[in-house]
């Protein structure tokens, strides 16, 4: 197959109906029926209402605090190397573990499986057209092999990528092709405490100067991305978006768009984006992918299934890019995902333009860092998208940042718990070229909220559990690494505990909890 049979011609912007008749599901629910307003409560509480009902459900099982000390212990203090089924409440990531709509599980039957020229690509396509209004789409088997095409493909030795904050897997393929990162957001926005409603906006004074110290020239792109994940998931304003393209544009570089959490994003600029108001998240999400070069994301969180890819208009963009696909990923019509994941991505993608599918996460957030605010736990506020975060830096403040306080409040949780949280602070960064660690700025405890996933009383568990560890935060001690690898070190690095502090926490809960689960 000739590479012009898989990209379409130009075209206007595919339409509902057309979108429909492709996929023989006239309800996909892209279209909110219902106003695309949060329910109110009579009695003016504020609870997250969930907009769905359970359609298939999956036991889960609470260890005694034996049990989970002997697991956290066997999993080197590394939440990662925790078996699932040693986990009650999985909060390590929404990643790949959201809850599926029954639309996205009926269209997942109807694939197209063939190596090349699928049918379900063809309808990936359109869904990625009617969303972002881009034509040109490069399949990949997820976010950071999209990371791996774009840093290959555009960054060289001495290179640098201006982003409003890293992330993990981004940062490494960056720094993997000699490239370094320089981040600008404003240093308001790594304060845990500080209010503002779109702390992922660039600070575009840093923006503009760091181009000129650097020279447009060595800067291989800008990269916004959407949800700020390590900062707390903080959204990004539409109003920051275009001004960052705007200047983009005047200085020729290249924006590359990052949106992996964009339906949470979504949802921010919609209620907290005074002008924004009135449009309908289609809208907003067309009018951002009009501001971008290339947008890329992780389909193992937008779209709530698992895969990733790269959209744009810009033919000489797409052909750059275009023969590492087949070499690192599958053909040019798959990508390395399954047909099946594609046709759940497809409908999950429409699926974000619906208010009441996208303001679920965000409100459920919010309802956890009210229930820990209300027993006095840290948390990053205002609440953003993802997950809640805890402010390890605060809550556990006797314990050295050398020794990893968001990693030791991430094992204290589990043991408290059975609750999975990942650690996102100094543990996620590289060393330092001398060998000394890294601190980082923020040291957070990620409790992530999968899509659809958890129930308020669940929440209330979670409180309830971190409330009792808050109170005997001082018998939470450091961690030391006994296993270290080189680049990644959170994901299969094993640690030890300084002191017995483990042993003296689970003796306290067996003592306050009796039935010690
Ligand atoms: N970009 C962002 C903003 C992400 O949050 C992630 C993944 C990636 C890129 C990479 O995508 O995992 O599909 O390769 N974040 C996950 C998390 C791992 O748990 O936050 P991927």
């Amino acid at each position: 197959m000739s590479a012009e049979n898989i990209i379409k011609n130009d075209h206007d912007p595919i339409s509902l109906r057309e979108i429909n008749n492709n996929f023989s599901l006239v309800h996909t629910a892209t279209l909110s029926p219902d106003a695309e307003h949060a329910v109110g409560f009579f009695s003016g509480k504020k609870v997250p209402l969930e907009m769905h009902r359970v359609a298939t459900v999956k036991r889960l099982y609470l260890k005694d605090v034996d049990t989970r000390a002997a697991s956290i212990a066997g999993a080197g203090y590394n939440t990662f190397l925790l078996d699932n089924r040693d986990v009650f409440l999985d909060m390590l990531t929404d990643s790949g573990v959201n809850s599926m709509s029954i639309f996205q599980q009926a269209a997942m039957q109807t694939a197209d499986d063939a190596y090349a020229g699928s049918a379900t690509y063809y309808r990936l396509c359109d869904a990625l057209d009617y969303v972002f209004g881009k034509k040109y789409f490069l399949p990949a088997h997820q976010g950071r092999a999209c990371e791996n095409i774009l840093a290959r493909t555009f960054v060289r030795a001495g290179s640098a990528v201006i982003t409003n904050y890293h992330f993990t897997t981004t940062k490494a393929h960056i720094m993997n092709n000699g490239g370094e990162v320089i981040e600008v957001v404003p240093p308001t926005s790594l304060d845990p405490e500080y209010r503002a409603p779109f702390k992922g906006d660039m600070d575009i004074e840093l923006l503009a100067s760091e181009t000129t110290r650097l020279g447009a020239d060595n800067i291989a792109f800008v990269r916004i991305e959407a949800g700020t994940n390590l900062i707390g998931g903080q959204p990004v304003s539409l109003a920051n978006m275009r001004a960052v393209s705007a200047f983009c544009r005047e200085k020729g570089l290249m924006l590359v768009f990052d949106a992996s959490l964009l339906a949470d994003n979504l949802y921010f600029i919609k209620t907290r984006e005074e002008a924004e108001h009135g449009k309908s998240v289609r809208e907003i999400s067309l009018e951002i992918a009009s501001l971008m070069d290339v947008i890329y994301f992780s389909a193992r969180k937008l779209g709530c299934a698992r895969g990733g890819g790269i959209i744009t208009n810009d033919v000489r963009l797409y052909d750059l890019m275009k023969p590492l696909v087949p070499l690192y990923e599958g053909f040019l019509t798959y990508g390395g995902m399954s047909v099946r994941e594609m046709e759940a991505i497809a409908i999950g993608l429409l699926e974000t333009c619906d208010f009441h599918v996208i303001s679920q996460t965000a409100i459920f957030v919010e309802a956890l860092v009210d229930l820990l605010g209300a027993r006095g736990v840290p948390c990053v506020v205002p609440a953003g998208g993802l997950g809640c975060h805890v402010d390890a830096m605060r809550f556990v403040d006797h314990v050295p940042q050398d020794q990893y306080r968001a990693g030791a409040l991430a094992a204290a949780v589990y043991l408290a718990g059975g609750i999975r949280g990942m650690e996102r602070g100094t543990l996620s960064e590289e060393r330092n070229p001398d060998g000394t660690d890294h601190l980082s700025c923020m040291e957070l405890l990620r409790l992530a909220l999968p899509k659809r996933a958890f129930t308020l009383s669940q929440l209330e568990f979670v409180a309830d559990r971190i409330g009792w560890l808050y109170e005997h935060r001082e018998l939470i001690g450091g961690l030391t690494f006994v296993e270290e690898p080189k680049q990644m070190r959170f994901f299969l690095g094993r640690l030890a505990p300084v002191g017995d502090w483990p042993e003296k926490l689970t003796a306290a809960f067996r003592k306050d909890m009796p039935s010690l689960l």
